[in-house]
C-alpha cells in the first residue's frame, strides 16, 4: 500500500513501481475518475464529494475496490494499493475481506510544497503519464498540447482534500503501524524510488526466506 497527502507523489511512484515489479495498480481516485467518465449515476454522486475534497461514501468505494482486488490479474501479479484505505472504516473493511498488505509506504512531504504540485500537475490522456509543468514537463510539443487537468487540482480545493487527509491518516496509520515505512518524498521523483525500492526488495527477499522455510 502506499499512502500520503494529496500530490506527495504516489501516482507517480506507482507508475515506476508497476514497471519494475509488475503489480497491478489500484488507485481509488482513478477508479472513481473512470465511474465519472462513464456518466454513471455513482459518479455523478462521487463527483459531488470529490468537488468538495472529501471522502466518497464507503457505500460507494468499499464495493468498487474490493471488486477490483477480486480480480485475476491481482491474485496473479498481487497488487499496489494508492490512497486506499483512508479511514479506519475502509482498512477494517479490507481486513475483513482478508486482503493484508506486506508492506505501507508513507510519503511524507512538507505541506508548503503540496499546493505548488497539485496546481502544476498535467496528464496525458493517451498514456495516463502524471507530469508537472516545471518539475516533469511533457517531452514534446504534441505530447503538452494534449495535456489535461484534474477538475479538483486548484489551490482552493487542495487545501480542502488536505484538511480530509489530516482528519483521517492517523486512525489508518494506527492500523499499520508495524509494517509502515516512512519515506522522504521531498527529493527527486528518482531518489524517492530507491527509497521505495529497496523496502521492496527486502520485502520480496523475506518473503522468499519465509516461503523457503516452509
Ligand atoms: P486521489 O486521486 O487519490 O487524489 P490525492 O490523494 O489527493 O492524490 P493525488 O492523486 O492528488 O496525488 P499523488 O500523491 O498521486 O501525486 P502525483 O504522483 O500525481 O483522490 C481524489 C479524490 O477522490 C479524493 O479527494 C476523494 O474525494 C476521492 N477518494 C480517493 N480515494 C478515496 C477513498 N479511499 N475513500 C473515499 N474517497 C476517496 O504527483 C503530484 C504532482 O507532483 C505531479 O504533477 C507530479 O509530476 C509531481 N511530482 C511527483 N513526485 C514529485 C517529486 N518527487 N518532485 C517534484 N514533483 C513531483
Amino acid at each position: 500500500m502506499i499512502s500520503g497527502a494529496p500530490a506527495s507523489g504516489k501516482g507517480t511512484q506507482c507508475q515506476i513501481i508497476t514497471k519494475k515489479y509488475g503489480l497491478v495498480h489500484i488507485a481509488a481516485g482513478d477508479l472513481l475518475r473512470a465511474e465519472i467518465s462513464s456518466g454513471s449515476e455513482i459518479g455523478r454522486r462521487a463527483k459531488e464529494y470529490m468537488e468538495k475534497g472529501q471522502l466518497v461514501p464507503n457505500e460507494i468505494v468499499v464495493t468498487m475496490v474490493k471488486d477490483r482486488l477480486l480480480q485475476s490479474d491481482c491474485q496473479e501479479n498481487g497488487w499496489l494499493l494508492d490512497g486506499y484505505p483512508r479511514s479506519l472504516s475502509q482498512a477494517n473493511a479490507l481486513r475483513e475481506f482478508g486482503f493484508q498488505p506486506d508492506i505501507f509506504i508513507l510519503l511524507e512531504v512538507p505541506e508548503e510544497n503540496l499546493v505548488e504540485r497539485v496546481v502544476g500537475r498535467r496528464l496525458d490522456p493517451i498514456t495516463g503519464r502524471i507530469y508537472h509543468l516545471k518539475y516533469s514537463p511533457p517531452e514534446t510539443e504534441e505530447i503538452a498540447a494534449r495535456l489535461t487537468q484534474r477538475f479538483d487540482d486548484t489551490e482552493k480545493k487542495v487545501k480542502l482534500r488536505l484538511q480530509t487527509h489530516h482528519q483521517n491518516v492517523e486512525s489508518v496509520l494506527s492500523l499499520y503501524e508495524d509494517i509502515t515505512i516512512k519515506v522522504n518524498g521531498n527529493t527527486s521523483k528518482e531518489d524517492v524510488f530507491a527509497q521505495i525500492d529497496s523496502v521492496l526488495k527486502k520485502v520480496i527477499e523475506q518473503k522468499k526466506t519465509t516461503s523457503e522455510a516452509m
